[in-house]
Formats: structure tokens, sequence, C-alpha cells
């Protein structure tokens, strides 16, 4: 059965928390919009379309409490710099309360329009996967990071559903294992036939002829089309450049920067080096090493077949 991220109960916003799974399926019940912010930026809730969709409701929960709109708009936003969808939805929330309309039909609204371009993206991208195909993704694009049916793991799902017997490569996804502990999680409970990988796997199996296709997700796109996305996702864009592979991105348009971001103004995301250095508070490397945790990646248009929209497929 599909699985869904969160819930607005009205009063509160309920949240499966992702830094529990796949062992326990812990629920959060936030009711102080603050709380929000502290979940999105420890990354109980994650994933680009997600956060925008919970940071909406945080708008929703931090001006019903009285509190300044202008106040609760910049904790919201300065949680993850990365993801667009967060500040898309926050422009999106922030100008509605300016016009005196219903904030919370708006966040609604931002969540049912993620859901059906999601939905959309499925049937749109599943027509680019060849039947019996096998499939490499990174990190998770599915129902947990998103509205619902997910991205890059939506087109997945559509491809299953429309009975094309595809197998699919979840890459382990280091440090936060996005793909390991998530999207495996997510195919298990539907029986879509998967493998988990270690991140540095993938390349030899190109090179042994094991993978068709590569579908990833997005957090940012640019106007001249390069990708922030997941690290190592650029190395996995290599790889296939090098191997022949096609290369898919899946992404709302809620996701293109409409700003003139470019590829070196992108602000990566650096996380704590202790993300790197323990796995559930178990050390995996000598104390006193540094470690750099970049949480993000560009890859660049030419390394990139087609990214796949709601409106449509756009072909690089
Ligand atoms: O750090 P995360 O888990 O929020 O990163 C998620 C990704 O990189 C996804 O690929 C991206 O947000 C698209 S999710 C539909």
């Amino acid at each position: 059965m599909e699985v869904k991220a969160f819930y607005w109960k009205g009063d509160a916003l309920e949240l499966l928390d992702q830094r529990e799974l796949p062992e326990k399926e812990v629920w959060l019940r936030l009711k102080d919009y603050r709380e929000v912010a502290q979940a999105i930026r420890d990354m109980a809730v994650r994933g680009a379309p997600a956060i925008g969709c919970v940071a909406a409701y945080g708008f929703v929960l931090g001006v019903r409490s009285g509190e300044d709109p202008e106040k609760v708009y910049e904790t919201l936003k300065n949680t993850r710099p990365t993801a667009y969808n967060l500040f898309w939805a926050l422009d999106r929330m922030k100008k509605v309360f300016e016009e005196g309309k219903d904030i919370e039909a708006e966040a609604r609204a931002i969540e049912e329009e993620d859901y059906q371009a999601n939905k959309r993206m499925g049937e749109i991208g599943q027509s680019l996967i060849p039947h019996g195909a096998r499939v490499l993704t990174h990190c998770n694009t599915g129902a947990l990071a998103t509205a619902g049916w997910g991205t890059a793991l939506g087109v997945i799902r559509s491809a299953h559903y429309a009975g094309k017997n595809i197998f699919v490569w979840v890459d382990e996804t280091r440090p936060y294992l996005q793909g390991s502990r998530l999207t495996a999680w997510e195919l298990l409970r539907e029986n879509i036939p998967h493998s988990i990988i270690t991140d540095s796997t993938a390349g030899f199996l190109m090179k042994r002829g094991m993978v068709d296709c590569v579908i990833v997700g997005a957090d940012r796109i640019t106007k001249d089309y390069y990708v922030a996305n997941k690290i190592g996702t650029y190395a996995l864009s290599v790889l296939a450049k090098a191997h022949g592979i096609p290369f898919y991105v899946v992404a709302p348009k809620s996701t293109f920067d409409r700003g003139y971001t470019t590829e070196d103004s992108i602000v990566i995301e650096e996380r704590s080096e202790r993300e790197v250095k323990f796995i559930k508070g178990i050390p995996v490397a000598p104390e006193n090493s540094p470690a750099l945790h970049l949480a993000f990646d560009i890859t660049p248009p030419e390394n990139i077949t087609a990214i796949i929209t709601e409106e449509g497929i756009i072909k690089l």
C-alpha cells in the first residue's frame, strides 16, 4: 500500500518520522510552526516537494498562533537551503496571506497539486521506460518525498503498474541512506522487484550491461537546466554518459527556479559531519578525523537525456 509522509489535521500536522524508518513507524504531531521548522531541518521530513507542502502547513500554524507572519516565513525558509520547493511554497503562502485570502485552502491546494503533478509525471515518464527495464535510482523520491506517488519513484511506480515488469537498482545513498532505508521500504510494500546496492556499485553494473536507465529527482533546476540533487547524482550522470545509458530527471514545475540562479549560485547544503561519521549513533570513523558532508551536487544539462515534468518531456 502506498504510504503518506504527512497528514494535515486542521489544527496540527502529523508527520511520519523518516529518521526512524524502516525499523519503526513513528508519527509526530506538530502544533507549533517552530516544531515544523525543526522537523524539516532535522530531516524527520525530507524530499523537496514534501518539504514545500509541510512548510506551507507550518505557515498556517504559525500565522494562526498570532506570531508575526514575516517571522514565521523567515523561520521556515531558513531550514534547508537547496530545495527550491520550500521557497516556492512559502512565497505562495505569503502572497495569499497578504491578499487576505484563505491560507489553509492554499496549503491544501499546494499538497493536492503536488499529488496530481506526480501522477501525471508518472504517466508521462513511464512511456520512456522499456518493458523489462532495469532502472537505477538514487535517494528517495517516492511518496515519502512528496505529497504522494513520487517523482522519479513515481515513474517507476507507474511503469510497474503499467505491467512493464521492471526491476529497480536502489542506491544506498550515503550518508542518510534514503535509498536503503526509504526507497527499498516503499518498493517492498508494493512488491516492486528491487535490489539495494552500495553507491559505489553503480558503475560496475553499468559496465556489465545491467542498467538500462537512470531515473532521479531534483531539488532545484535552473533556467538553463542545471540540476541540483542528492550528492552522488552528478557521479551517476557521468557514469551513465560514459556507458551510453539514458539519464532522466523527474521534477514538478515547483522545483524549477524562477529566479536568475546559475550553476554557481545554487546554495549547496553542508550538513553535520556527525551524519557521515555515525550511523544510527554507532561510530563508523575515527572520532578525530574531520569529514565533509555536502548534501547535494549539480548535474549539467549535457549529462541529462531528458527532464520529465507534469507538463511534458524536456529533451536535452
Ligand atoms: O536530503 P533530502 O533527502 O531532502 O534529498 C532529497 C533529494 O535529493 C530528492 O532527490 C529530491 O528532493 C527530489 S524528491 C521528490
